[in-house]
């Protein structure tokens, strides 16, 4: 039976911001107290926080945090909080949703020098930021939840799930709602290299929750579609331009030409804050490129191998996609006419 708890990643109780250290899991389940701006930008690079909608909500709270404290100390300025802005903006470059969650605080305090009047838009801002990525969770498993039949058999990759997220995640929202429905069905979580999203992350939330879920090495998915063993594949995002192209974590893309090689279906599920309105296709996406220690450092064992290459995100091509489950509506081919009536639908 499902176990409706989903995990709570990020708090913010008496202006003071809490994370679950994901990093850590699922060895430890600790919480870190993050009271500085440095601290914050160290949590999101360390990935300590991490999913896309979920480094949005908490660099929201993060720049209240920082308000807060040059407030106190009486080195508040304007330019001082766009330079924070800034700082967190940059420090995680694909995700859009950072971007678009600390344009709305700056945004939402317009030209305003008063500090009392800053507090209370901040707060609110932030507050609405969490409670609205909650609700569009539910929207995504809502719009997606149909696509999951008895005794499917679903591949998902990374982590988009509660961690991720402010809510019950994204891909694995519709696996949520379709528990809850009675459905049976079962998951295959691949182990996402290099830094084991996948084995860390969903598989142990997805046992949290009472979902059957196996664990596959990232190089199994052509073998078990090619066994007849995947019904669906359903992923997150971090970024979808207009046309549909979309950047997710590295190994995406090899997923979905061998879905679509397997005529297998393939969706991504992500709320609007992913889309960027001013991207085109995937060839203007900034692909962040990380340490090499993270690659030749595995499970522990040094492979020494100090070249490395390491992207943390590939593009796939939205041609690859049977659609993108949104809060809003589940978008289908063509994309380009969905995903444009779908904003224009959002702006009025
Ligand atoms: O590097 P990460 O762990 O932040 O990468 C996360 C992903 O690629 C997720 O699939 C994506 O952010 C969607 S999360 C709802």
């Amino acid at each position: 039976m499902w176990n409706p708890q989903v995990v709570e990643n990020i708090k913010f109780n008496n202006n003071s911001l809490s994370i679950l250290n994901q990093a850590s899991l699922p060895a430890r389940h600790e919480y870190l107290e993050i009271s500085t701006l440095d601290a914050a930008i160290d949590a999101i690079k360390t990935l300590k926080v991490r999913g896309a909608p979920a480094i949005g909500i908490f660099s929201a709270y993060a720049l209240f945090v920082h308000f807060l404290n040059i407030h106190r100390t009486g080195n508040y300025s304007f330019y001082n909080l766009r330079a924070a802005a800034d700082q967190l903006i940059a420090s995680r470059p694909t995700a859009v949703n950072l971007k678009w969650a600390v344009d709305r605080m700056m945004s939402s305090i317009g030209e305003k020098d008063d500090p009392e009047k800053i507090f209370t838009i901040f707060s609110s801002t932030a507050s609405n930021i969490h409670s609205e990525d909650k609700l569009a969770c539910e929207q995504i498993g809502n719009n997606g939840v149909g696509l999951i039949k008895e005794n499917f058999k679903i591949l998902t990759h990374c982590n988009a799930g509660s961690l991720a997220t402010g809510g019950i995640g994204t891909a694995l929202a519709p696996l949520y709602k379709a528990a809850r429905g009675g459905i049976n069905f079962q998951v295959y979580a691949t182990e996402t290299r290099p830094l084991g999203q996948g084995a860390r992350l969903t598989y142990w939330e997805l046992k949290q929750a009472n979902i059957p879920v196996s664990l596959i090495t990232d190089n199994m998915v052509g073998s078990l579609m090619a066994g007849g063993l995947v019904d669906l594949v359903i992923v997150g995002a971090d970024r979808i331009c207009l046309n549909g192209d979309f950047a997710n974590k590295i190994g995406t893309y090899s997923i979905a030409v061998l879905a679509a090689f397997h005529k297998i279906p393939f969706y991504t599920a992500a709320p609007i804050s992913t889309f960027d309105r001013v991207c085109s296709n995937g060839n203007e996406m900034i692909i962040e490129n990380r340490s090499s220690d993270e690659i030749y450092s595995v499970w522990g064992y040094d492979t020494y191998p100090h070249q490395t290459y390491n992207p943390a995100f590939d593009v796939t091509p939205g041609n690859f996609l049977s659609g993108i489950i949104t809060d809003q509506n589940l978008i289908t081919q063509p994309l380009i006419n969905g995903i444009n009536l779908t904003l224009r639908s959002i702006q009025k």
